[in-house]
């Protein structure tokens, strides 16, 4: 799967940030129609994200939109239209606030007529963003809805909103979380999500943070996602992209820390050991898996 450390949110209707987000440096860009774009101007932000992906060049970029609710006037012809017109540009449609596997049906059964109708073989995919309690309730049938689904995002903000926890700060994305609650406000939630993510070879993606002027709250925020297994964190600024690909690359103190257990367990295997000892630690079985995994994950990014 390509990889999505970042993934950099872009208003539809703002076309110049559709060039900013192509150049910049960012895994992922979600040209969005839901939340960033007024009632009023959704049919012209549709318009504007197709000739952009049409006109445009996008690469490596891994490419993504983000459709209105399906309980909305918009999502179908969101969903309908821009696929129709750019299909083979899109790796994946974002759907916002899925609270019931059913959502998900809908979106993958149009695209299976879609792709048929076009005579499209390459299939796009989805990413479910879970951003309500209804959402995170049922969220492991909701991974498990439909071979489309790529990722799951959780979006803080409005999970918020949908349980009434209180808004601490001006965005509502991210900020002063430790500051109200001993440990982190949404370990439980981000935790559950994780685990739906993986129990179903998903990735799992993080919601941005509010605050673009305060990179050390960012950092803190990637740090602690990329700690509880995310893979990525979405960004809503083009200052956020290089912390949260550097916080979700392995470091080089990490590579090298990896080497040395798969050294010493390729040792160890010949002398015919299962544990060992690596300058006073204890190497197992469960020690080779992660260092194994962050091996392939520097490999994919290109690191070694
Ligand atoms: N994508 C691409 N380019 C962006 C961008 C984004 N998300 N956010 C800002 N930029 C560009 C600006 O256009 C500006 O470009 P310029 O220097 O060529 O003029 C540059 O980055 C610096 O922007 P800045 O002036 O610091 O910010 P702003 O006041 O223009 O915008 C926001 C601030 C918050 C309104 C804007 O970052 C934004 O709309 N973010 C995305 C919001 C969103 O997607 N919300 C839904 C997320 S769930
Ligand atoms: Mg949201």
């Amino acid at each position: 799967m390509k990889p999505r450390r970042t993934v950099l949110s872009v208003p539809g209707q703002v076309e110049k940030m559709h060039d900013k987000a192509l150049n910049s440096g960012s895994d992922a860009i979600m040209l969005d129609l839901e939340d960033s774009v007024p009632v009023d101007m959704k049919v012209d932000a549709r318009g504007r994200i197709i000739q952009s992906l049409l006109s445009r060049d996008w690469g490596r970029k891994t490419v993504l939109f983000r459709m209105n609710g399906l309980d909305t006037p918009f999502g179908y012809r969101d969903l309908l239209e821009v696929v129709e017109a750019a299909g083979p540009v899109i790796d994946a449609i974002v759907i916002p606030k899925i609270n019931h596997p059913g959502d998900v049906h809908f979106v993958s059964r149009m695209l299976d007529g879609i792709e048929l109708n076009k005579g499209w073989t390459q299939r796009i995919g989805i990413e479910a963003s879970i951003e309500t309690a209804v959402g995170l309730e049922a969220v492991s049938e909701i991974a498990r809805a439909s071979d489309r689904i790529q990722t799951l995002v959780f979006g803080v903000a409005d999970y918020s909103a949908s349980i009434g926890a209180r808004l601490v700060s001006l965005s509502g994305h991210g900020e002063k979380e430790t500051e109200i609650y001993p440990g982190h406000r949404w370990h439980f939630a981000m935790s559950r999500m994780v685990m739906a993510a993986k129990a179903n070879g998903l990735q799992a993606i993080d919601a941005p943070y509010g605050n673009f002027k305060d990179p050390e709250g960012l950092k803190q925020a990637a740090a602690m996602a990329c700690a509880l297994g995310y893979d990525g964190k979405w960004a809503i600024h083009p200052d956020q992209i290089d912390i949260i690909n550097q916080t979700f690359s392995p470091s080089p103190e990490d590579i090298e820390r990896a080497r040395k257990v798969l050294d010493a367990h390729h040792q160890a295997t010949i002398q015919g050991l299962g544990a060992v000892a690596v300058e006073g630690r204890m190497v197992d079985q469960a020690t080779v898996r992660l260092a194994g995994l962050l091996w392939e994950q520097a490999r994919h990014l290109g690191l070694i």
